[in-house]
């Protein structure tokens, strides 16, 4: 059983299956799930691209949906992950989508027998999201190879940024970040820490992060305006942009702060086609823990190792 809580163990080769997996999806061909599967969404943090893009994967691939809703659930009562997970379990779920607050909640939940996909884990991981980050700029470039990758602002906080930095270093590419001091103290992800106007000037993937006003402390808070003056890609920042570089930006993104609104939609922006690519990463993922292993490869170009 594979579950996909993390990208800590997840080879070059079974990252490349995946991929393989997403631009098959992308171009049409098809996987369904055999007899309808049940399959349980929960979510104890908002979410509206992860969570909508699994649902129509799900669709999709012909699972049948458990969508839990934290709110009036008896994780009001108190259930804890592991009771609510095991009780999905019971009730026929084959596999679990989880966003949870606390960093490596899926270690909470080693002894559930039904694979486990992380959405999202406090400030830990979003291995999803790097799967569809990591599409976006294999389309662009064809490979990672050599792809230079600034990663800017709230490193720290970041989930994303936590799973993309090993990936991308993983396949090749070269990652830089860049921020406030405090936001881009992260010596675990062995990157090289550069100032704006270089990360800016020599990236390929300008790659903005959220500011995650929702995991700062008072004191850890910023001026909107500031932070758009010094770590923000202003439009006078992206004229200085290289010609075939790209922005990208997981969402939701705070217009004015992280990107000037006219941005977002920018001709070099592909944050849209982030969120297009989610659908067919999330499919891959769906397939790669739900289906036997032959059906995986089979649909594969290249044996996973
Ligand atoms: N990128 C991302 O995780 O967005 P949501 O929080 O809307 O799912």
């Amino acid at each position: 059983m594979n579950h996909f809580t993390t990208v800590e163990h997840l080879s070059a080769s079974t990252i490349h299956a995946l991929l393989q997996e997403a631009t098959l999806f992308k171009e049409g061909k098809t996987w369904m799930s055999s007899g309808a599967p049940l399959i349980a969404n929960l979510f104890y943090e908002p979410s509206t691209r992860t969570k909508l893009s699994f649902e129509v994967a799900q669709r999709r691939l012909g699972f049948q949906l458990l969508d839990v809703d934290a709110e009036t659930s008896s994780i009001q009562k108190g259930e804890s992950l592991y009771d609510t997970v095991r009780t999905l379990q019971a009730l026929g779920a084959s596999a679990v989508v989880v966003r949870h607050s606390d960093q490596r909640f899926y270690e909470q939940l080693k002894d559930i027998s039904i694979p486990v996909i992380n959405a999202g884990d406090g400030h830990g991981e979003h291995p999803s999201q790097c799967l569809l980050d990591v599409m976006t700029i294999k389309e662009e470039f064809k490979s990672l190879a050599d792809v230079n990758v600034a990663v800017i602002g709230d490193v720290y906080h970041s989930r994303v940024a936590r799973s993309n930095v090993q990936v991308l270093k993983r396949l090749g590419a070269n990652v830089m970040l860049a921020g406030p001091d405090d936001w881009v103290n992260a010596p675990e992800l062995g990157c090289e820490r550069v100032s704006m106007e270089r990360a800016v000037t020599t990236a390929d993937v300008v790659m903005l992060l959220r500011v995650q006003h929702e995991r700062h402390t008072k004191d850890g808070r910023k001026d909107a305006a500031d932070y758009h003056e010094q770590y923000g890609l202003t439009l006078e920042r992206e004229k200085r942009m290289k010609p075939g570089a790209i922005i990208m930006h997981p969402g939701p993104f705070n217009r004015g702060v992280e990107i000037a609104s006219e941005l977002v939609e920018a001709p070099r922006s592909r944050i849209f086609k982030q969120m297009e690519n989610g659908v067919y990463a999330r499919m891959a993922i769906l397939k790669y823990v739900c289906a036997p292993a032959a059906e995986f490869m089979a649909h594969s170009r290249e044996p996973i190792k």
